[in-house]
């Protein structure tokens, strides 16, 4: 082989391992950006007035709120204790039906497959594996606010 195609090939070869390279990389540091790998931020968004919050019992309400650009909608239960008021997800964390509560059992019922959960939450019967998702609850200025991770 002649020195000037042997230098071309070692130039070529280069090259493309220089683009394979960069091929890797820059998707690879795309994926270890602070922004991709941060956890998600806690955000507040406004529910209902103060003066709307159950004085007892369980409230269905409707939260709407941005994440990732999207209008989003999530079905908050409210439900006053003693201790205050909490917020928990509608989502069944078995297979994400939305729950219902059922007044006269005081208890949140998963019309799927019956799963069932106590008013804090706890997942007390059929097939859930963890217990409702529980938000923050802040007031601010008479208004309630919820917690998400956005
Ligand atoms: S989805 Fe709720 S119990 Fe299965």
């Amino acid at each position: 082989m002649q020195p000037d195609r042997r230098d071309f090939i070692k130039k070529a070869l280069t090259g493309v391992l220089a683009l394979l390279g960069i091929g890797f990389i820059v998707p690879a540091l795309r994926i270890l950006t602070p922004s991709r790998v941060r956890e998600k931020e806690m955000a507040y968004f406004p529910l209902l007035p103060e003066e709307e919050l159950p004085r007892a019992g369980v409230k269905k309400a409707e939260l709407t709120y941005k994440a990732l650009g999207r209008d989003m909608k999530a079905r908050v239960f409210l439900v006053s204790s003693p201790e205050g008021v909490t917020a928990l997800s509608s989502t069944c964390t078995h297979l994400g039906c939305l729950v219902n509560y059922r007044r006269d059992k005081k208890e949140f019922v998963c019309p799927c497959h019956s799963g069932r959960y106590d008013l804090t939450g706890k997942n007390i019967g059929g097939p859930p594996p963890a217990p409702l998702t529980r938000f923050p609850v802040r007031i601010r200025d008479g208004i309630v606010h919820i917690g998400m991770k956005v």
